[in-house]
Order: C-alpha cells, then sequence, then structure tokens
C-alpha cells in the first residue's frame, strides 16, 4: 500500500488549510475558495506548463515557513510558487497585491480594445471581470495600440489578435491535444502576435478547445460570431453518444434554436472535458443531444440574470407611477443600424433567432 502523504499547513488571508506537498499557492488557494483564490489569467490547471505570464495571481508572502519564517522580497506568482509548511500568504488582505494588480490591469488594457459591446466574449470575459473588480476608470496611455495583419485559421476560429493578452493557453491547447499544432507566437516583446505559419489553417479535431481556454474575445466560434449575447442565451448540459470525445457539452439556447456548443466548464471557468470539432460546429439542432438540464450558472455571472429559478417578474409600474402608459421617446430601430430597417425585434410573437436578423419580413 501507497504511504499516506504528510499534509502541509499554509495560512492565506487568515485562513489555514493544509495540503499535499508540491501544491501551489494558487491551487491551495483554490481549496479555500472564493476571494482568496487569486485571478489567473494564463494558468489552466488542465494544461500542463501553464502560468507564469500574466501576473495577475500575483501574492504576498509574508513568512515563506516554520523553518524560515522571514518574508519574500517580492510579490510571487501564486501558480508558479509552490506552498511551504508554515508559510504565511496575503493576497485580498494585502495592499500591495492589489496596487500590484491594479498596476497589472492596466498593463493589459494597455492594447486592449475596449470594444466589448461588440464582443463575442462580453458576460463571460476573464478580462472584463479583473477589469470590474481591479481596474482603474479611466486610461493614462496615449500612444496608439498594436494593429496586426489579419490571419485566416481556418473555417470555424476567428482569431482577433488586438485583443489577446499573451496567456499562452491556445498554444498549449494544441500542442497536448493535437499531434499537428501549426500556430503558436511569433516575435517578441511588443510585435508578438499568435499567428499560423504561413497561415495555415488550424482544422484538427480538437482544436475548437482553443476558443473555450481563450480568457478574452481574441479566438472567436466563427458559427456563433455576433449572432447573439451570451446573457440572452439559456446554458443547459447535454451528451450525445460522440465516437471521438466525451460528448458532454453546454448548448445554449434562446427560444428553441442552438446558438453555440461549448465544453463544460468547472467553478474556475476551466473546461471538463475536452470535446471535439463535430460536437463543437456540426451539431447544432436540440434532437442531435439528450438534454440532462439547466447548467448550474454561478448567481454573480450576468449570463445567470433571468434565468430558471426563483425568476420573479416585475409588474409594470409606470402607469401607476405617471397616470398614464409611457410615450415612447425614442425608437432604436430608427437610429441604430443593428437591425436592418423592415425588422422590428420588439413585435416578434417569440424571442428573436438568427434566422430574424438575416432578413425574414416582419409581419
Ligand atoms: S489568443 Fe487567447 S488563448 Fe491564445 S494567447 Fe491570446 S489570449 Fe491567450
Ligand atoms: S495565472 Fe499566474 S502568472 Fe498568470
Amino acid at each position: 500500500m501507497s504511504e499516506e502523504k504528510k499534509l502541509i499547513k499554509v495560512t492565506i488571508d487568515n485562513i489555514t488549510v493544509e495540503v499535499e506537498p508540491g501544491t501551489s499557492i494558487l491551487n491551495a488557494a483554490r481549496q479555500i475558495g472564493g476571494d482568496v483564490a487569486p485571478p489567473a489569467m494564463c494558468y489552466y490547471s488542465k494544461l500542463k506548463g501553464s502560468g507564469g505570464k500574466c501576473r495577475t495571481c500575483l501574492v504576498e508572502v509574508a513568512a515563506g515557513s516554520t523553518a524560515d519564517p522571514r518574508p519574500m522580497p517580492k510579490l510571487v506568482a501564486s501558480c508558479r510558487t509552490n506552498v511551504m509548511d508554515g508559510m504565511v500568504v496575503k493576497n485580498i488582505t494585502s495592499e500591495k497585491v492589489i496596487d500590484a494588480r491594479k498596476g497589472i490591469v492596466e498593463f493589459l488594457l494597455i492594447n486592449h480594445p475596449l470594444d466589448c459591446p461588440i464582443c463575442d466574449q462580453a458576460g463571460e470575459c476573464k478580462l472584463q471581470d479583473l477589469s470590474y473588480d481591479n481596474g482603474a476608470p479611466g486610461t493614462r496611455y496615449e500612444f496608439p495600440r498594436r494593429t496586426f495583419e489579419k490571419h485566416d485559421l481556418g473555417p470555424y476560429i476567428q482569431l482577433h489578435m488586438t485583443r489577446c493578452i499573451m496567456c499562452f493557453r491556445c498554444v498549449f491547447t494544441a500542442d497536448q491535444l493535437t499531434n499537428q499544432r501549426v500556430h503558436g507566437i511569433l516575435d517578441r516583446g511588443e510585435h508578438a502576435e499568435i499567428a499560423t505559419y504561413i497561415s495555415k489553417s488550424l482544422d484538427h479535431d480538437f482544436i475548437g478547445n482553443v476558443i473555450d481556454v481563450c480568457p478574452v474575445g481574441a479566438l472567436t466560434d466563427k458559427t456563433f460570431r455576433f449572432k447573439n449575447r451570451v446573457w440572452f442565451l439559456k446554458p443547459v448540459d447535454a451528451h450525445r453518444d460522440c465516437p471521438k470525445c466525451s460528448g458532454k457539452v453546454q448548448l445554449w439556447f434562446r427560444g428553441d434554436e442552438v446558438f453555440r456548443v461549448t465544453a463544460r466548464k468547472d467553478q474556475w471557468g476551466e473546461v471538463e472535458d475536452w470535446i471535439c470539432n463535430e460536437c463543437r460546429f456540426e451539431k447544432k439542432k436540440a434532437a442531435d443531444w439528450v438534454i440532462e438540464g439547466p447548467t448550474k450558472v454561478d448567481r454573480h455571472s450576468v449570463i445567470s440574470a433571468n434565468h430558471y429559478v426563483g425568476m420573479h417578474k416585475p409588474t409594470e409600474i409606470e402607469p401607476e407611477v405617471m397616470g398614464r402608459n409611457p410615450r415612447l421617446l425614442m425608437d432604436i430601430h430608427s437610429v441604430s443600424e443593428v437591425n436592418r430597417p423592415e425588422i422590428d425585434l420588439s413585435r416578434l410573437p417569440g424571442p428573436a433567432h438568427s434566422d430574424n436578423f438575416n432578413g425574414i419580413e416582419n409581419k
């Protein structure tokens, strides 16, 4: 029988946990959970060698160990630093960490376009969450942002290089899930970019997973892009008998239409089981799947808005307060070019489907 491993104690934000030797500070903090777990934009527990790139997970080590209780002189990347017995770590209880994280968000946003209103990742973007938690209200940057030549990544995946934060996750995914990685990071420093060598397409059966691991909207699903906002969709868990992958997915419905298929994610936003391209891009009918039930969505997520449980529909209060029905002062259809002028989405009998955006006449 294998010998039982001796656990070691680490205290993070005044909470003590026991973990196995060799555990990183980040994973020890994840055992405590909540805000004590530092944000991680590049570390991904399912990808070997990930982490150490983005510095969002920096923490202060106030005491190195019981044997050597001196503090570490600089903040350390918690995803790349292992715990020692008796270590004392500060994350949200450290002013230095909060200040450094603010600076890191500012750096990450230097070249990141603020195009959330049209970005498919909005609502499930880790950088968006990080900016809300740690970002500054304005920018001090006065120079032009980076721009890149467009790269064609094939029929399923669209690269928006200006949104990339160089986390390397997609490169690790391609390296570890496929045997024919054709994309990587080219050039150095400010010129570094994700690209395919002589624009080869990424056409391996599992390459669609790069979309799920990308923490921002740099890699998006061509079969879904610009079709809907994630907070209008209802995710349900579903599976099918797939010969290539686990077939366990999330279907994102609006009405009875499946807008997209993604892998299921755990509480840290990491993929539970990699899925193949066929499940992700080709099976867009509800009849292709066995539906298990609504996905449990974190109640803090914008995706949980209006969904499933405890739904309380507010009654109209304007007439009571105003004594009359409100007058429509501005018709969005007449001032925006989002929809074709002959389609009034507010008059559709049910939820809007992608067909409605493609010009089915409004009756
Ligand atoms: S494209 Fe996305 S996953 Fe790849 S390095 Fe850039 S941010 Fe990371
Ligand atoms: S998550 Fe640790 S450096 Fe990026």
